[in-house]
């Protein structure tokens, strides 16, 4: 008699576990660096779902003497300065978390200090937004002083759909005539199966 009073309960007090087990998320480390892409010189170079991301406008583009990318030899780059980083609609299941890149605006020198704009679009429709700066580049400097910054994100920039860029003058908010241009994006896919 006991027993057969026990069973619901240890039923119950395995399948609730399982279900938690089946729904846990999968969370997968990338640092995308660009440089396994092919890169045709003279032709775009479209970067189509890379690690699990796919880029809009930014392009795979090879170092070219000016400022090195942080790994060599290609980093990714948007020429007008605005992209975006996206997971592909398809993988609904699919958000990522933002953790670092290096990064550069591109204009040639002189250029001045450049404003860039980050957007990070969340899988429930919260917008977040963050600015920040790369430094204006004086002539009379050797070519080695030039180079990319390198930024890092807090724990807000999880959830994540989608992250779009825009850059402008800091001083005036005019266009910068250049383009943005990224490397070794550090970021997580997380994927939940129950979602
Ligand atoms: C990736 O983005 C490009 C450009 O927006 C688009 O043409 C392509 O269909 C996208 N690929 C996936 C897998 O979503
Ligand atoms: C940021 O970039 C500028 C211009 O290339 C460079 O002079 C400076 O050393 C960089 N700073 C860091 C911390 O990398
Ligand atoms: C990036 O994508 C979001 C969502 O699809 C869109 O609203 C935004 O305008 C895009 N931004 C850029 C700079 O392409």
């Amino acid at each position: 008699m006991k027993s057969i009073l026990f069973l619901p309960l240890v039923t119950l007090s395995l399948a609730a576990p399982l279900e938690e087990r089946k729904c846990k998320p999968t969370c997968t480390s990338y640092v995308a660096n660009y440089d396994d892409l092919p890169f045709n010189d003279g032709s775009a170079n479209p970067i189509n779902l890379y690690n699990n991301l796919n880029y809009t406008t930014f392009q795979v583009d090879a170092y070219d003497g000016f400022i090195p990318p942080t790994s060599f030899s290609n980093w990714a780059m948007a020429f007008g300065g605005s992209g975006n980083i996206s997971v592909p609609k398809s993988d609904r299941k699919k958000t990522f978390e933002l953790n670092s890149f290096s990064y550069a605006c591109v204009s040639g020198v002189p250029q001045p200090e450049c404003r860039i704009s980050i957007w990070g679009f969340k899988a429930h429709g919260q917008v977040i937004k963050r600015d920040i700066t790369f430094p204006r580049l004086d002539p009379g400097h050797p070519i080695e002083d030039f180079m990319m910054n390198r930024t890092t994100f807090n724990g807000q920039w999880k959830d994540l759909k989608s992250v779009g860029f825009s850059i402008a003058r800091a001083d005036n908010g005019g266009d910068m005539f250049g383009g943005l241009a990224l490397d070794d994006l550090g970021y997580e896919i997380v994927e939940r199966p129950c979602m």
